[in-house]
């Protein structure tokens, strides 16, 4: 299976993916990454990438002269790729209908909360202030809305009493990495299908 990642920031969820493929080999595991893509430039996530050996591609909204324009330019540039799977690992930005229109079911998300709860770019920050006692990370498929596709894997965190949302989105990192790296794989391996809000893994 091939597997574009969309970054936008440290590229650490990136790094576990990397991890585990060098580590299984890539038939072992079921899949490999054939690129990598961001939405702006010099982020660790794209040096990741380039240490590894892999392509990179930019496409920043604000070199684009609207929103539509930006989302044909990064389909095109995901297309050029051939990917089976998308995986939006830290990718800050909501990918836009020309690009899920063209590889819609085929892109994942992970996202630092226990969904439905606290979606948006803030998950971390806001499960806090709601004084959650448990939050985590969870790992979907993306459809047009903001974090709402199809669930496939959740991993949960306790809030500690001392936390700020440095130390908890640490927590959740750790946990979300491991989750991804293993959902991921299962999905190339062995396949699946989404029937509504389930996916099934064959
Ligand atoms: C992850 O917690 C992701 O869910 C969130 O941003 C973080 C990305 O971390 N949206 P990294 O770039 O993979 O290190």
């Amino acid at each position: 299976v091939r597997l574009v990642v969309l970054v936008s920031g440290s590229g650490t969820n990136l790094q576990a993916l990397l991890d585990a493929i060098e580590e299984a080999g890539p038939a072992a595991y079921g899949a490999q990454i054939v690129a990598v893509g961001a939405d702006r430039a010099a982020i660790a996530g794209l040096e990741r990438a380039e240490r590894a050996g892999l392509p990179t591609f930019v496409r920043a909204v604000r070199d684009h002269a609207s929103r539509a324009e930006w989302d044909a330019a990064l389909t095109a540039a995901t297309a050029a790729y051939a990917p089976d799977l998308i995986v939006s690992a830290g990718f800050m930005k909501i990918l836009g209908p020309k690009f899920l229109a063209r590889f819609g079911g085929r892109v994942i998300n992970t996202h630092p909360a226990l969904l439905p709860s606290f979606p948006g770019a803030h998950g971390v920050r806001d499960a806090l202030a709601y004084g959650a006692k448990v939050t985590g990370c969870t790992v979907h498929f993306v459809d047009e809305g903001v974090d709402t596709g199809p669930i496939i894997a959740q991993g949960v965190v306790e809030v500690l009493g001392e936390d700020d949302e440095a130390a908890l989105h640490e927590r959740i990192k750790e946990v979300e990495r491991t989750l991804l790296v293993e959902v991921v794989g299962r999905l190339a391996r062995h396949g699946y299908r989404i029937e509504g809000r389930k996916v099934r893994i064959s």
